[in-house]
């Protein structure tokens, strides 16, 4: 029986040292753009899962899903969230294939978690991900109504879809604006 266990404690010890060698020689790819390793995917997502319905509390949503709510949540989630996680006008967000992991496409791919924990992941973010901690720029109503808007993503009202699509918009004309002011600098006569 204690040769046994001194071989178990041995072969761990080998593991752990190999698995410390791994990541200390940078034997690892550090890409972000490579393919998600499925079988890290399929450890990754329900470890994470289990350990946000550990420790998100039972917190409810103090807001209700008015139009004004919503409206006011888009325009959060579009300056905010739009460029990695996609909006109503590109559902596929420019940064969906830059990050590892990849961040969930919310308009492809409704979100279906509980509210406390969506909620939870806004406010503190996902540790070596993308995912930032938001509770130190966005205001805990603000978060809430992101948590409101994620529930409904799929089922707007027309009034707030319109909303969200004219402060979709709003980017390129400010990129084209953007471009006119720099082609205004460069036809001012040099000195
Ligand atoms: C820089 C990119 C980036 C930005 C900006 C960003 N996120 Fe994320 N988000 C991610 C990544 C990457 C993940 C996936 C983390 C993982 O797989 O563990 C994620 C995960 C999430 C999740 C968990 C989804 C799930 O199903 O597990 C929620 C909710 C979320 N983000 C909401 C938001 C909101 C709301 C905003 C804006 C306030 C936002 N994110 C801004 C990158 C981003």
């Amino acid at each position: 029986m204690l040769k046994f266990l001194g071989g178990l404690a041995a072969a761990l010890l080998l593991i752990l040292i190999v698995g410390f060698a791994y990541v200390r020689l940078g034997l690892f790819d550090p890409r972000a753009d490579i393919a998600v390793g499925s079988i890290e995917s399929r450890i990754a997502m329900p470890s994470l899962d289990a350990a946000v319905d550990r420790r998100a509390g039972n917190a409810k949503n103090p807001l209700q899903p008015t139009e004004a709510t919503l409206v006011a949540a888009s325009k959060v989630y579009q300056a905010n969230c739009a460029s990695c996680h996609g909006d109503i006008r590109r559902t596929h967000a420019p940064l969906a294939e830059s990050l590892y992991p990849r961040a969930p496409q919310f308009l492809e791919d409704t979100p279906d978690m509980p509210e406390n924990q969506n909620y939870y992941i806004i406010e503190h973010g996902v540790r070596l991900t993308g995912m930032p901690a938001w509770k130190n720029v966005l205001s805990e109503e603000q978060v809430w109504q992101l948590t409101t808007l994620l529930s409904h993503i799929d089922k707007l009202p027309p009034q707030v879809s319109d909303a969200w699509k004219a402060a979709a918009g709003a980017a390129p004309v400010a990129d084209a604006e953007m471009k006119g002011t720099m082609q205004a600098r460069q036809e001012m006569p040099m000195r």
